[in-house]
């Protein structure tokens, strides 16, 4: 028997592949989105194709009361959940100090709030039984300096990295998932162009969920998945910080 997953953000992309496989391996799962119709219809088809319970939340986590239905699945003790992947997110179009301050408090939300809330109330949880995994959704561009997108996913593979240390003795694995380019419904959502990216950056949503679920297995508390941006990870940390601030400021 698998255990019970709570994924955020499943109605696209890596959210979506994470749904998919999970249930293939037979976890039962929590689903968390704002698009009810969306949730439904991938809800209906993982209980029809693998046979595992799935619900489904209707909630945007930008709001309290959306953030509390996604809480409160987590600390119903009828209904354990034994992996949290924290995965919805977005970016803003456009540089902080150009971008609608109301706007930014909201992807701030979206990036730093609601996880935090999600994790807390998971590690809480989870640790009481002496068991448990979280996946944090963050992204290679924790490791460049890059507005207020990248200052989030470096909040949050730093503190993944500490709560994994922090939490291992009370069983929990904590891992931080940074993906490179991920071909998904993020960069049109957001009105990026994404003509001049090479395409040998992109990955797809589902080999990375599947190497990302073994660096898991393994306990690892920081996963990137595929050689070509283990590379670029390394050297964005490790090279001088005026050649990765001159990288940088070529984009996103
Ligand atoms: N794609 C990439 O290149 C890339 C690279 C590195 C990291 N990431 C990270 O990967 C994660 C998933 O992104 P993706 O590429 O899969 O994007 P995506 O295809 O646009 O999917 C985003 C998901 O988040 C949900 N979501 C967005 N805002 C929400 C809100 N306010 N409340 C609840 N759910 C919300 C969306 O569902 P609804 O619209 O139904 O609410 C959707 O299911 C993000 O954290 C992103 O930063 C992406």
């Amino acid at each position: 028997m698998r255990g019970r997953a709570l994924i955020t953000g499943p109605t696209a992309g890596i959210g979506n592949a994470f749904a998919r496989e999970l249930a293939k391996r037979g976890h039962d799962l929590v689903l968390v989105a704002r698009d009810t119709a969306r949730l439904e219809k991938i809800a209906a088809e993982l209980r029809e194709k693998h046979g595992v319970a799935v619900d489904v939340i209707t909630a945007d986590l930008t709001t309290d009361d959306g953030l509390a239905a996604a809480v409160n699945a987590l600390t119903d003790t009828s209904h354990p959940v034994d992996l949290l992947v924290n995965n919805a997110g977005s970016s803003i179009a456009g540089w902080f100090g150009t971008t609608d301050i109301v706007e930014e408090d909201r992807h701030l939300d979206l990036m730093v709030r609601a996880p935090m809330h999600l994790m807390d109330a998971a590690i809480k949880a989870m640790a009481g039984r002496g068991h448990g995994e979280i996946i944090n959704v963050a992204s290679v561009a924790a490791f460049t300096p890059r507005g207020t997108y990248s200052a989030h996913k470096a909040w949050m593979v730093n503190l993944s990295r500490w709560a994994h240390m922090q939490y291992s003795d009370a069983g929990l694995t904590i891992m931080a998932l940074c993906p490179g380019f991920v071909r998904t419904e993020f960069h049109q959502r957001m009105g990026a162009d994404t003509s001049t990216i090479p395409r040998w950056m992109w990955l797809k949503a589902d080999k990375l969920v599947k190497a990302a679920l073994k660096d898991l297995d393994k306990g690892k508390s920081l996963s990137i998945p595929s050689v070509r941006y283990k590379v670029l990870a390394t050297i964005s940390q490790y090279a001088p910080k005026s050649v990765v601030m001159r990288a940088a400021k070529r984009g996103r």
